[in-house]
């Protein structure tokens, strides 16, 4: 008998995620994968490179729900969906990550009494001023199956009182993607960098609504970072929220005519990949660079208060600036002058997390059998 898993994706940061699950889940005998894009995003830079480089076959629906604030894009979702899982019956519904898309997914699936399987689950920042946390919590208070990246969300969802029979650690699989892209990564990343200097570069980027969206901390970030100027380019892809923001109050051309820093459009995976892989540092206020980081052995710097991937930091890969940009100049200099090894990734960053999460659902699929 097939059991169809109906996965849903939205944004840019969920494509990663799900690229090496739907490979097993495609080369394992008595799985049927239908794949839904909500179409939270829906710039090809944003979405259809990522399908491309990723490998990720064409969604079998769009939903194109597009912007909006986080009830009318998250409603309309819900929406949408609803009548799919209706026609489609899926066995599981499985979401990653923690974007608006994979919230409404969540509820729609739970509400028809179809089991949801989240990949990511147990992270916390424990800052509700985010809403990939309110994303987080409510996604996994309705999970059947929650897949664990690092021990410590296994804390979090037992003091949350999740059964512990639901909980699986199986490690970071977003690094499974980026194992498996890397060598394409170099050569897309090469690309750009024969259009640079040789001096060391770092990559810096921001689009958290907390530094992006208050005016006032904008200009203070930008106001820090013409002042890093030196030996170090800083190479910059900007996303179009970030875009939009710098332009209306003039900063985008501003940064622009700096002499050591590279206005970028938002790059593909490969491309970014690449380009972090042999960056001197990374300077970013987004969730998932901080683990791809650590993996590659790039220092990151945060420009968060918070962060739900605790490990980077402990093991030393990642430092947390919080949101006061003036702490920015001195991290930079203290990375360029460390002479400190880079520190060991995490063992469950091995790229196999993929292949332990669809077998524990073929298992699990498999004993729900009437
Ligand atoms: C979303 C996620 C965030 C993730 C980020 C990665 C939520 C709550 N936020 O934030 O967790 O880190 O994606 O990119 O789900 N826009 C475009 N083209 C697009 C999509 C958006 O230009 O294809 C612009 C629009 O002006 C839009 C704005 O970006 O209003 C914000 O988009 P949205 O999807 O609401 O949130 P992100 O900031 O992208």
């Amino acid at each position: 008998m097939t059991r169809t898993i109906l996965s849903v994706v939205g944004a840019r940061p969920n494509f990663m995620k799900i690229a090496p699950i739907l490979q097993h889940i495609h080369q394992t005998p008595g799985l049927r994968s239908y794949l839904v894009h909500t179409g939270q995003h829906y710039d090809d830079r944003l979405s259809r490179q990522f399908f491309h480089d990723l490998e990720i076959p064409e969604a079998d629906i769009n939903l194109e729900v597009g912007s909006g604030g986080h009830g009318a894009q998250t409603g309309e979702v819900m929406k949408r969906l609803e009548p799919v899982l209706q026609q489609i019956e899926p066995d599981l519904v499985l979401v990653v990550g923690d974007v608006n898309s994979t919230l409404a997914a969540a509820v729609v699936a739970a509400k028809l009494h179809i089991p949801v399987a989240h990949v990511e689950a147990g992270l916390r920042s424990f800052d509700r001023r985010m809403p990939e946390e309110i994303n987080r919590v409510v996604t996994d208070v309705l999970s059947s199956l929650l897949f664990v990246s690092e021990p410590v969300g296994v804390t979090h969802l037992t003091h949350e009182g999740i059964p512990t029979d639901r909980i699986f650690l199986v490690g970071d699989v977003m690094i499974d993607s980026v194992t498996r892209a890397l060598p394409r990564a170099l050569k897309a990343g090469a690309s750009i960098r024969g259009q640079l200097s040789d001096d060391p570069y770092a990559i810096l980027t921001l689009h958290r609504p907390s530094n992006v969206d208050d005016p006032a901390q904008l200009e203070r970030i930008v106001g820090q970072l013409e002042t890093l100027a030196g030996p170090l380019q800083l190479l910059f892809p900007v996303h179009p929220r970030t875009e939009l923001r710098l332009r209306s109050l003039g900063l985008y051309d501003r940064l622009a005519a700096h002499p050591s820093i590279r206005m970028l459009p938002p790059l593909g995976y490969l491309e970014f990949l690449g380009l972090l892989a042999n960056a001197r540092l990374v300077l970013t206020d987004s969730g998932g660079i901080q683990s791809e980081a650590a993996y590659l052995k790039v220092p990151c710097l945060t420009l968060r208060d918070t962060t739900e991937r605790p490990e980077t930091v402990t093991i030393g890969a990642n430092r947390l600036l919080g949101t006061d940009p003036t702490a920015i100049g001195p991290a930079v200099r203290d990375v360029l002058a460390s002479r400190e090894p880079p520190p060991v990734p995490p063992a469950l960053m091995d790229g196999f997390a993929a292949q332990r999460i669809v077998a524990i659902l073929n298992t699990w699929l498999e004993a729900q059998r009437p």
